[in-house]
């Protein structure tokens, strides 16, 4: 199944609740919600008080993407602040399991994430482990950059390990989608597919149904 999951990294914040509306009425069932350190990547985001505004407001499920050293420190804080799902970073854990099976045991769903500049095969130990993988298809850290064309094979080796493996694994990539490299991206295996620019600039309601009707066109 084909998911449309927008980032709210690139709302306009003065219009959030608006904009969550939005979202909300349309058929996009995730949110994406990027939160970052200023360590693990240069720049910082938004943090607890913003999560817990959104969980307040939407019934959408949170895919909460921890840009953060040590995500570990905050499993707690987040599942109870009204995460639906964690992902961390293969980068940023030295106790990986260990986390991902709390966050299981919390009811969250797991997911690793991976830079470009990783070899996808670190990723490989964790796919039993986890619910999702994701494939950053930019350097995280900013909003609206440009597709890394490398991670194409990425995305290709992971679902083919994953089918290899017969695993109900989701693969989400997360920068620089646009309509234009959508259905290059679900081709070779993403079926989870952020983003953030491509929807919140312009017209919400309608960028996320050209979205969805091309992923349809694509199923
Ligand atoms: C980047 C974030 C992304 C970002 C994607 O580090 O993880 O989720 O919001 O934004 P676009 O789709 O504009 O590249
Ligand atoms: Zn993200």
């Amino acid at each position: 199944m084909n998911y449309l999951v927008p980032s709210i990294l690139s709302a306009d914040f003065c219009e959030l609740g608006t904009q969550l509306d939005i979202i909300g009425k349309s058929s996009v069932e995730h949110l994406h919600v990027d939160i970052m350190d200023g360590m693990f990547v240069p720049s910082i985001s938004f943090g607890m008080p913003v999560l817990e505004c959104v969980r307040k407001r939407t019934d959408l499920f949170l895919d909460v993407h921890m840009m953060v050293e040590r995500p570990e420190r905050y499993v707690d804080e987040f599942m109870r602040l009204g995460a639906d799902g964690i992902t961390i970073h293969v980068e940023a854990c030295d106790c990986i399991y260990k986390t991902l099976e709390h966050i299981r045991s919390l009811g969250g769903k797991r997911g690793i994430a991976i830079n470009p500049e990783t070899p996808i095969e670190h990723a490989f130990p964790y796919i039993e482990h986890v619910d999702m993988v994701l494939v950053m298809t930019v350097h995280p850290g900013f909003g609206g950059q440009s597709y890394i064309p490398e991670c194409y094979d990425k995305i290709r080796s992971i679902r083919s390990e994953i089918n290899k493996r017969g695993l109900p694994v989701d693969v989400e990539i997360d920068g620089g989608v646009r309509l234009e490299n959508l259905k290059r991206n679900l081709d070779v295996g993403a079926n989870m597919i952020v983003t953030g620019s491509a929807v919140f600039k312009g017209d919400i309601e309608n960028n996320i149904k050209v979205f969805l009707s091309r992923m349809k066109q694509e199923a």
